[in-house]
């Protein structure tokens, strides 16, 4: 069981199961619904992100964009965020897009979204 730093505090029932390990390519991402919010969920060097699923600059999906090295690009004008962080790596985005805690129990996926 693979744990996020900040998810053995979350409650069991805040878990959800978005996908299995398999469903992710290795730097790529999909998108998911959890309870109607749209979440990317991404995978790179092994790792897995969530992020919301939208660009903090205009409507676009970051699941429709590449992945690499830890970031996803929006394909609309190219800024990248970090997956770790949220927080954009260019312009034209400045706002960070909200990160989700991941947790990989055997071939399973799970997303917290509530705080
Ligand atoms: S819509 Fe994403 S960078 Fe402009």
């Amino acid at each position: 069981m693979t744990i996020s730093l900040d998810a053995a505090a979350i409650p069991e029932a805040e878990w959800v199961r978005v996908c299995g390990t398999g469903d992710v390519a290795d730097e790529a991402a999909i998108s998911v619904d959890i309870d109607g919010e749209p979440v990317c969920v991404a995978r790179s060097g092994g790792c897995f992100y969530a992020v919301a699923d939208e660009c903090t600059h205009a409507e676009v999906p970051l699941s429709e964009g590449d992945v690499e090295n830890g970031t996803v690009e929006c394909w609309m004008h190219g800024s990248r965020f970090d997956l770790r962080t949220g927080a954009p790596t260019g312009l034209p985005a400045t706002e960070p897009v909200q990160v989700f805690p991941v947790r990989v129990d055997g071939d399973d996926v799970y997303v917290a979204v509530k705080e």
